[in-house]
């Protein structure tokens, strides 16, 4: 969920609705089930709200019909629906005290159903089926015995369990907002007679850069002019200020349909940037916050990479480099599944988490799980002041800057190229490979933002296809080697925007099963390494091609420049320019992207918000 607060020092007015409405529409990525606002007016018994089920955009409707009074603070939600369905009534923020107080929440209540038995006991009478309500009406009850807002919401704190940013406003004081965090972001944004919260900068990057990162377990009290934190007990405590680098016009669509399409042409730069000043004036690689001892990462006898989604395909990708490079065994794990085994975690493992938001509950429980094994963690994520870089022992910084769209494009190539970055370093530091090698792979890696943007520059091609296929009931894709990670991106791309069924394989394994899946005009698309690559590869996937043509597939493939042996199997060959087998995928997949949204787009459904998904999910 999204989540954004606002209070200002100027006559009640509609800057606050504006701001509020402003930040929820660069928040909805976190999720898009409803959204609404609860506003304080001053000399006025009641906070004012409004909500909807579905996306901003019925909210703003709404609101256009039933205009809200002009107000100096207010709360904002956007919705990923947990407990209860994403209706009116289950739309946030919810109300207590007789509509005086009005709270947001972003998490889960984990022992919301005692807490509800506790109040409903008592004679409180619930409206909706979440867990939030619970916490609103603890508020009432915590504020109606001490008469202070902030002292209230540290003891609602206190009583929850689970995961909760929580911000609330109450008729009383329509000059505060009160927010506090356990285990789920809250960041404040500071401004000039008027402060901010958000779950995230994007909620006020459009009015201030300058921002306080929040502790775990802080309760924040903002008003015009001051910002006060405190523990969950009330002792003082401080935030870390910070100036956004971010540039809000980073976050717009630049001229192109969709967040998604611009995005995709964004990755050149990602990749780019996501290399830049990784070498110190000896030519040396570092990584930018590093708190590992050197000689530790040395005997580092194990690694094991924790991410959910795309993210996950980038260890994939990695788990080939870093063992070549290295000799160090690799493994890639969902960071859920990682978390609720029991896996082999030593202090001379070395976790690898990698993600976009930085905030993934999944990926962050599994960062906690292997700090407690004693494993050291490096973060490789995008996006600064989030909770994972925080909680880790080193981080290396995708450049990407802000992705927007759900699904991820641009984030995963910069994964990519940061673990490429994370591989030749551990082989510079070990020693594994020569000094030139390393200069050599990089300058590999330096050429390749410019072979991406000749991919996009032949995008039509690509484009015409996927606009064929908008009927298409199921397609595979097959890969081997790092192209296996490749074509399981290729499909979680098709099933997140087109929502067509999609299976990537190894390619090596159709004969074992999926080969069975093939009949006449089955749509298959088939990620095709270099000629020049290492050994067999190459001749065998072609081989792969052939066999599924003979069962009457239709064969899409993607492959290099000048590889003429796949012409005669192939219906359609996306061509991507010559490069290193293993920093192809950063290639071989933007095909597959543009494919996706494009099929999606012709398809009439929104790629930038998938039907279901949320970006940053920050529940387990
Ligand atoms: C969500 C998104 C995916 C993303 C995954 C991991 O499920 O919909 O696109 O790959 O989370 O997100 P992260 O922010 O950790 O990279």
């Amino acid at each position: 969920c999204g989540i954004v607060g606002h209070v200002t020092s100027q006559q009640p007015s509609g800057r606050t609705l504006e701001v509020l409405l402003e930040g929820l529409g660069r928040l909805e990525y976190r999720g898009y089930d409803s959204a609404g606002v609860a506003l304080a007016v001053p000399d006025t018994p009641k906070v004012a709200t409004a909500k909807r089920a579905g996306k901003l955009a019925n909210l703003r409707a709404a609101l256009e019909q039933h205009p809200l009074p002009a107000a100096t603070a207010g709360i904002g939600h956007t919705r990923w629906a947990t407990h209860g369905a994403p209706t009116d009534v289950n739309a946030h923020p919810h109300v207590a005290d007789g509509g005086r107080l009005a709270l947001i929440h972003n998490g889960i209540v984990e022992n919301f159903v005692p807490l509800k038995a506790e109040l409903l006991a008592e004679g409180v009478e619930f409206a909706s089926e979440t867990d939030t309500e619970v916490a609103a009406h603890l508020l009432a009850r915590e504020y109606a015995a001490s008469g202070d807002l902030t002292a209230a919401l540290r003891g609602v704190a206190r009583r929850l369990e689970g995961t909760f940013t929580l911000l609330a406003v109450h008729a009383d004081h329509p000059d505060v907002v009160v927010g506090a965090r356990h285990d789920s972001p809250l960041v404040v944004g500071l401004g000039e007679g008027e402060n901010f919260l958000g779950s995230d900068v994007a909620a006020f990057i459009a009015f201030t850069r300058e921002a306080l990162e929040l502790g775990q377990d802080q309760v924040v009290t903002i008003t015009p002019d001051a910002v006060t934190v405190t523990d969950f007990d009330g002792n003082p405590a401080e935030g870390r200020r910070y100036t956004v680098d971010w540039d809000a016009s980073a976050a717009e669509k630049g001229g192109f349909g969709s967040f998604m399409d611009k995005e995709i042409h964004d990755q050149p730069k990602a990749v780019a940037d996501t290399l830049l000043g990784r070498l110190d004036e000896r030519g040396r690689l570092q990584l930018d916050d590093l708190r590992i001892d050197e000689a530790l990462l040395r005997s580092v006898d194990k690694i094991i990479v924790v991410a959910c989604g795309t993210a996950a395909y980038a260890g994939h990708v990695a788990k080939y480099a870093i063992e070549h490079w290295c000799r160090i065994p690799v493994e890639v794990e969902l960071a859920h599944e990682f978390r609720y085994r029991d896996p082999i975690v030593t202090p001379r493992t070395l976790v690898v988490a990698v993600s976009q938001s930085g905030e993934t509950m999944d990926t962050l429980m599994a960062v906690r799980h292997a700090r407690e094994q004693g494993a050291k963690v490096v973060a490789i994520v995008n996006t600064h002041g989030s909770t994972i870089p925080r909680e880790s022992d080193a981080v290396l910084y995708t450049h990407a800057g802000p992705e927007i769209a759900v699904a991820s494009t641009k984030a995963f190539l910069s994964q990519i190229t940061a673990a490429y970055v994370l591989g030749l370093y551990l082989a510079q530091l070990r020693g594994n490979k020569f000094p030139d090698e390393i200069r050599q792979t990089l300058a590999e890696l330096r050429e390749m933002p410019a072979k991406i943007q000749i991919i996009l520059d032949r995008a039509q091609k690509v484009r015409d296809v996927a606009r064929s296929m908008a009927d298409e009931k199921s397609v595979l894709f097959l890969g081997r080697h790092v192209g296996y990670p490749v074509a399981m991106e290729g499909a979680l791309k098709l099933k997140e925007l087109a929502y067509i069924h999609a299976e990537g394989f190894a390619a090596g394994e159709l004969k074992h099963g999926p080969i069975a899946l093939i009949d006449e005009g089955q749509a298959v698309i088939v990620v095709v390494p270099s000629p020049k690559g290492r050994d067999s590869l190459h001749s065998k996937v072609v081989s792969n091609i052939q066999e599924v043509r003979a069962r009457g597939a239709r064969t899409l493939v993607v492959a290099e420049d000048g590889d003429d042996d796949v012409v005669p199997f192939a219906d359609e060959v996306f061509r991507i320019p010559a490069s290193p087998t293993l920093l192809s995928p950063l290639l071989a997949v933007v095909p597959l992207q543009i494919f996706a949204c494009e099929l999606a787009t012709a398809k009439g459904l929104d790629v930038d918000q998938p039907r279901n998904l949320a970006k940053s999910v920050t529940v387990e």
